[in-house]
């Protein structure tokens, strides 16, 4: 689709992994985009350039030709004077990914004090529409099903992070509930390398337990025993249970095509899997590809904290997001399966074909380690 008119959108945190995607989708529509970067800009243009080559969608000519904008700003305190000519709608992506709190006061110093000096600008510049990109698990330990909708009363949390992007959703609501102004909300759940290319820029989760799989193989691979390696493994989690992991690709062209859609504004979107891998598909996965075999699945109160010193090199080092294995809300995607309709976009099955190349293209990259990339656990 493409535009007759033309918008400028504001738009933080395009040096991140969703949001170089959304920003390559809504160039592709012939949108106009500021991007605010982190001072200095020139070495935070000069990233952002290197990282959407490695991507496959240089910019150089959409900064040539203007329709991309590098302005210097940072969250909460450093937004920029406006020196353009109009803004028609902010997207904010910008966030921090830090799981618990740091000393620089992250993820609430960026997420609900920069939420905050977002919705300010916003206001001081009489823009009405606002984009922004939140997390499935500001649902935190509810479970159920759990709706498209601000979650009114506070759940309690697994993390700081979720906590902090709650507290965000609700300084939109609260922002949203004023006359004249819509926001629209993308609550995406665990995101994942591109479903095309295997491209990925962020490493955490899904890759960093693939590495881990990895080394396990390494320390018990005996070329005596043949290719395959069996270690008796015991895997906390139900074999049925479906993991909620998103290609980055599907999550930016539903954000793209709802921005560009104005009758689909002014709701919460989930972007989750509507039929995720089982635990099961998973497990065989990584037997096929790292030809490590052995594991069976157990209750994860049996397992997390009384390890195997193999089971230890895994769950010790993966123990920040086994909550999830015992945590599986199912999420409404009412609002999302009618944008998918509207838009003509089809959530790209996870075949095992494609968890092995998006295994390949990190495996290349070294899991991540010696990439231009971050290895910090995300969400
Ligand atoms: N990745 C996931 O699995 C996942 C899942 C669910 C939801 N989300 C949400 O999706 C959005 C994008 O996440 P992501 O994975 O793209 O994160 P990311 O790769 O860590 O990128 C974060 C972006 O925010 C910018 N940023 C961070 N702190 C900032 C500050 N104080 N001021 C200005 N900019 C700042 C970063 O700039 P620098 O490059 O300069 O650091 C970067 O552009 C976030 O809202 C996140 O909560 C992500």
């Amino acid at each position: 689709m493409k535009l007759d008119q033309q918008q400028t959108f504001f738009m933080t945190g395009s040096t991140g992994f969703l949001g170089q995607y959304i920003l390559r989708d809504l160039l592709a529509e012939g949108q106009r985009v500021v991007a605010m970067l982190r001072p200095p800009v020139a070495e935070s243009g000069g990233r952002l350039r290197a990282q959407m080559q490695a991507m496959g969608s240089p910019v150089e000519r959409f900064l040539e030709n203007r329709q991309l904008l590098l302005v210097e700003g940072m969250l909460p305190n450093h937004l920029p004077e406006i020196a353009w000519d109009r803004t028609d709608a902010v997207v904010n992506c910008a966030a921090s990914l830090q799981l618990f709190s740091d000393a620089a006061g992250d993820p609430y110093r960026t997420n609900v004090a920069g939420m905050k000096a977002v919705l300010d600008w916003t206001d001081a510049h009489r823009i009405h529409r606002l984009h922004a990109v939140s997390t499935a698990y500001t649902c935190g330990w509810n479970s159920g099903l759990i709706r498209e909708q601000f979650h009114t009363t506070e759940p309690r949390f697994q993390t700081d992070y979720e906590k902090s992007k709650w507290q965000a959703e609700s300084l939109m609501a609260d922002w949203a509930s004023r006359p004249g102004r819509t926001v629209t909300l993308y609550r995406p759940s665990f995101l994942i390398g591109d479903s095309e290319t295997g491209y990925t820029c962020q490493f955490a989760g899904f890759y960093q337990f693939a590495r881990l799989v990895s080394v396990l193989k390494k320390q018990y691979f005996d070329p005596n025993n043949g290719a395959k390696t069996y270690i008796p493994l015991r895997i906390p989690g139900r074999p049925e249970d479906r993991q909620n992991i998103v290609p980055v690709d599907f999550a930016s062209r539903m954000i793209a095509a709802i921005v560009l859609r104005p009758e689909l504004h002014g709701r919460i979107y989930h972007l989750t899997n509507p039929e995720g891998p089982t635990n099961n598909m998973m497990k065989r996965c990584y037997e096929d590809y790292f030809g490590l075999h052995g594991g069976y699945f157990a209750d994860p109160s049996e397992v997390i904290g009384k390890c195997s010193q193999a089971e230890s090199l895994l769950w010790d080092q993966y123990h920040l997001l086994t909550p999830r294995v015992v945590h599986t809300p199912e999420f409404d995607t009412t609002h999302t399966r009618e944008a998918m309709q509207a838009a003509d976009i089809q959530f790209p099955e996870l075949t095992p074909e494609r968890v092995y190349m998006l295994f390949d293209f990190a495996a290349a990259r070294d899991w991540g380690r010696h990439a231009n990339g971050k290895t910090t656990s995300n969400r």
